[in-house]
């Protein structure tokens, strides 16, 4: 089973581009493991509580049941725009959710891995955290954003974390995939050796914060967001479940096959998903064995900015789709951008690599194969006719193009799947014009070889189409419909062989799949 997790985006704001970049590489990656026969279940959701949904309700004036509710029905709609094909759905509100965390919060208790403890400090009112020295401004003062600053003794419940880190680091060191992309694990590595020796602070008191999960052995506190939050990896997977409890079969979804994949971004890694999420499993009983892979991306920024509310620079994917279409959208986020690094969003080149790639160069070469087939040979395929080194060297250039999308996709790395397959429909674009089927067809001599090239475009889009259909589904069907692709949907990559399409097979009328952005400029300019 390949069992791949998103984070799940907190619900004290809207969904912007980087969410949704997440979102369409983890679907990306899906749909391609469904392709290639992997039983595949990707879970995706929403982190529900904490202190800033809390604050946000209150600013908001109602009541955090009611402000969740209403951010997450956003997120359902985006995914529901951007295809987004998950097949379980994390609300860290869910009942099911909450009686995991508790589960766990019991099994550490009783395993000796939590302690109560009281802490003394300096306690900001306003941001309702503690401080420490880091905290402090150059002449050692706490500066006016921290607002009223006072000194302050609270209770809290600890995770025993500082036992865990000799493992974790150990573990880090001789997992060559533990954290991927390879830079990303160095990082964690040296975060790990400046903070070991500190537990983890996993309770709130109920005066602070009561929108959270209570513990079951201490109802005056609620469970820390990020120890409630990293708990649904497990929990919607079955985790202690009930066999009713609607959840998939936990030892088939984590414990069969491959070790899941987290796809996070680079923001919660450290310390987050990369120490304590690592730790809470070791503490449970998961074997390294079992330990989940962090496939760490990074992040859109504008003009090297960060997106920031503050900033007023956040550009909102559902928007973004109704401007140039889901597909548009799907493809640049993530044809722009090398997991595991950042890059700066930008309009100009989702315009371009549209236009480029898909219009131009992908349209280009349908339009050819099917228009000509229509209307040369009446819209009949034919196989058989003598090949020609110019054949040869363009299914050379398929297979050539098919293996490295093949060993991209199983690297993460959707963009240099792409550039494979664009690799292949330029070649095909140089060849029909070499060989000018227009010519061919003046000729009555020559229409055996007129077919013969015309099937080596309409089959190059043929397979162009499986490929691409994990990143752009509803061409791929679009283009598999016009092509009449026989099983198209239902076989996987290892069919992918040089003639999908028998000899005599008519295929339909073309329909254009990928029209041209045209940006109106304003009269005048
Ligand atoms: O971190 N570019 O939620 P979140 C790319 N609830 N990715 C971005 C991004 C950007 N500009 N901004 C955010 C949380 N992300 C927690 C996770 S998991 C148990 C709990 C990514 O809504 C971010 O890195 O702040 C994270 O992976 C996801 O969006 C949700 O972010
Ligand atoms: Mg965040």
């Amino acid at each position: 089973m390949f069992y791949l997790t998103t984070a799940i985006d907190y619900t004290n704001g809207a969904p912007h581009i980087g969410h949704a970049y997440e979102k369409v590489l983890a679907d990306v990656l899906a749909r391609h493991r469904r392709l290639r026969g992997d039983e595949t279940f990707f879970l995706t959701g929403v982190d529900q509580h904490g202190q800033k949904v809390q604050q946000t309700a209150e600013r908001e004036g109602v009541e955090p049941s009611e402000f969740v509710a209403g951010v997450t029905a956003r997120f359902l709609a985006l995914w529901e725009t951007l295809g987004i094909r998950y097949d379980g759905w994390a609300a860290t509100v869910d009942d099911r959710h909450k009686a995991c965390v508790r589960a766990i919060l019991d099994d550490l208790k009783a395993k000796g891995q939590l302690y109560k403890k009281a802490h003394s400090g300096h306690y900001s009112v306003r941001q309702e955290q503690f401080l420490t020295d880091r905290d402090r401004d150059e002449s050692g003062n706490f500066g006016p954003e921290w607002g009223e600053v006072v000194l302050f003794e609270e209770e809290n419940w600890y995770f025993k974390l500082s036992e865990h880190t000799a493992w974790l680091k150990d573990y880090l060191e001789t997992t060559p995939d533990a954290v991927l992309p390879l830079f990303r694990k160095a990082e964690l590595l040296n975060a790990l050796d400046r903070n070991s020796g500190t537990d983890l602070c996993i309770s709130r008191p109920k005066e602070r914060l009561r929108w959270g999960i209570e513990l079951p052995f201490d109802p005056e506190f609620v469970t820390y967001v990020w120890f409630d939050a990293l708990i649904n990896y497990i929990s919607f997977a079955g985790y202690r479940a009930a066999a009713d409890a609607g959840l998939p079969d936990f030892s088939r979804l984590w414990t069969a096959g491959e070790r899941p994949i987290h796809i996070i971004g680079k923001d919660i890694l450290v310390p987050a998903h990369g120490i304590y999420w690592l730790c809470m499993l070791r503490a449970m009983g998961f074997p390294d064995t079992l330990m989940p892979r962090l496939l760490v991306h990074g992040w859109w920024n504008r003009s090297g900015e960060k997106m920031s509310k503050s900033l007023g620079n956040i550009v909102d994917p559902a928007e973004l789709a109704g401007r140039f279409g889901i597909e548009a959208v799907r493809y640049y986020l993530v044809r722009d951008i090398h997991t595991g690094r950042d890059s700066d969003f930008d309009v100009e080149r989702l315009i371009m690599l549209f236009n480029t790639e898909l219009a131009n160069e992908l349209g280009n070469l349908c339009n050819r194969a099917l228009n000509m087939s229509q209307r040369f040979t009446g819209g009949i395929l034919r196989t058989g006719g003598p090949e020609t080194d110019d054949d040869r060297a363009l299914q050379a250039s398929l297979a050539e193009s098919t293996a490295a999308y093949q060993a991209a996709m199983d690297d993460f790395e959707v963009s240099r799947a792409l550039e494979a397959i664009n690799r292949h429909v330029v070649h095909c674009n140089g060849y029909a014009e070499r060989m000018k089927p227009w010519e061919l067809n003046k000729n009555p001599e020559l229409r055996d070889r007129l077919a013969t090239v015309l099937y080596h475009l309409a089959e190059s889009v043929a397979h162009c189409a499986v490929l691409l259909s994990p990143v752009l589904p509803d061409a791929a069907s679009k283009l598999a419909a016009q092509l009449k692709l026989p099983g198209f949907g239902s076989f996987g990559l290892s069919d992918l062989k040089w003639g999908l399409l028998p000899d005599g097979h008519e295929i339909d009328k073309p329909q254009p799949v990928f029209p041209r952005i045209v940006i109106e400029t304003p009269e005048g300019k």
